[in-house]
């Protein structure tokens, strides 16, 4: 365990207070799209000057994101606490926070149910898939949630930032403030709304940019650049099924926008087509059946015809396309 030795806890002054969480059952009206960063911009300042000082903190999962986090807030001075697998019985006593989990979303749950009760109160989930039955079955509130825009491709090699990755919630302000001190744009978003909205936002990439990238074997950039068209048609079929995931309405050319700066700021990085499950059969679930949409996930190796009940668990989970980790560099 990459256990620091200093007992100096960190006491974070708490950030903006945010209005209580969206849930699927809890729809809110329509509101403006939150501002984008344009893709020359640096890091936005925020957050404020008057931040909390580095202190200790704790990452669980030092895979890729976890590592990349780690020495970037190593970097901005605060003294990681480093939880690997074999080390997870930790989870059962106090830990310092805040408590960042960076595994990967299918070993979250049981993770946090091991947990003591005490580490529920700073979490902090990077997981960018989708979050919110997770968090409302096992009560998690508050919780700091983060989008992730950098691409982690190992576990020692700097991450290649794409946009400032966004994070939202009690400790979003510490997260962000480390992120950038250590070399990795981030920002803070304030409102859990607009938060839903990104966290949507990014689960469509993973499922359509990533997810064409690896049905037709180009890079992510190229998918945006040159099959343009095939990638609309597929997004016009799954945003309605995204907003209803997440009880937001989605506008087009806000997606749009942001798949296409993000995949021309990690040029060259290729979908692997994993982790469908968490992503595409997601979005099949709440209604994207479109045919483009069909012939992804057949491309990919799902028999869509197995598909067609409403409300299937994980379906065709067998087929050798689905084996890897996730939709993210390397995977
Ligand atoms: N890589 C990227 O660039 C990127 C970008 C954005 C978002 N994400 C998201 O971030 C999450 C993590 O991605 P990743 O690429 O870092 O995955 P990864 O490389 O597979 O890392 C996950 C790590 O978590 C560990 N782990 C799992 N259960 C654990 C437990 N109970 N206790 C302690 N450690 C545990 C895993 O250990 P084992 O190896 O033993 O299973 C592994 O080392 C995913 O949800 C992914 O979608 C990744």
């Amino acid at each position: 365990m990459g256990t620091t030795s200093s007992s100096q806890a960190s006491m974070p002054t708490p950030p903006p207070a945010t209005p209580p969480r969206a849930t699927p059952s809890q729809p809110t009206p329509p509101r403006a799209a939150p501002p984008q960063p344009a893709p020359s911009q640096p890091a936005p300042s925020q957050p404020a000057p008057s931040q909390p000082a580095p202190g200790e903190l704790t990452i669980i999962g030092m895979g890729r994101v976890g590592s990349a986090m780690a020495r970037a807030l190593e970097q901005a001075g605060h003294r990681v606490r480093s939880i690997t697998r074999r080390e997870e019985g930790e989870v059962e006593q106090p830990l310092p926070p805040p408590i960042v989990v960076a595994t990967r979303l299918a070993d979250l749950e049981p993770l946090i149910c091991r947990m003591h009760p005490a580490n529920h109160l700073r979490l902090v989930l990077v997981q960018n898939g989708f979050l919110v039955p997770v968090i409302e079955r096992l009560g998690l509130d508050p919780v700091t949630t983060g989008v992730l825009y950098f691409a982690a491709t190992d576990r020692t090699s700097l991450p290649r930032p794409g946009l400032p990755s966004l994070f939202c919630g009690p400790d979003a302000v510490l997260i962000v403030r480390g992120l950038q001190r250590g070399g990795i744009p981030a920002r803070v978003v304030p409102y859990r709304d607009a938060m839903l909205e990104q966290e949507a936002i990014k689960l469509l990439w993973l499922s359509a940019v990533a997810g064409l990238s690896a049905a037709l074997k180009i890079p992510v950039d190229q998918v945006v650049m040159w099959e343009k068209g095939r990638l609309e048609a597929l997004l016009e079929e799954m945003l309605p099924a995204a907003a209803e995931l997440y009880q937001r309405p989605l506008e087009m050319a806000q997606v749009l926008d942001l798949h296409h700066r993000y995949s021309l700021a990690i040029a060259g990085y290729q979908g692997s087509g994993g982790d469908l499950s968490e992503r595409n059969l997601l979005l099949w679930q709440a209604g994207a059946r479109g045919p483009v949409h069909r012939w992804l996930l057949e491309t990919l190796g799902v028999n869509t015809e197995g598909l067609e009940t409403p409300g299937l668990e994980t379906p065709g989970l067998e087929t050798p396309g689905l084996a890897t980790p996730d939709g993210h560099p390397a995977a």
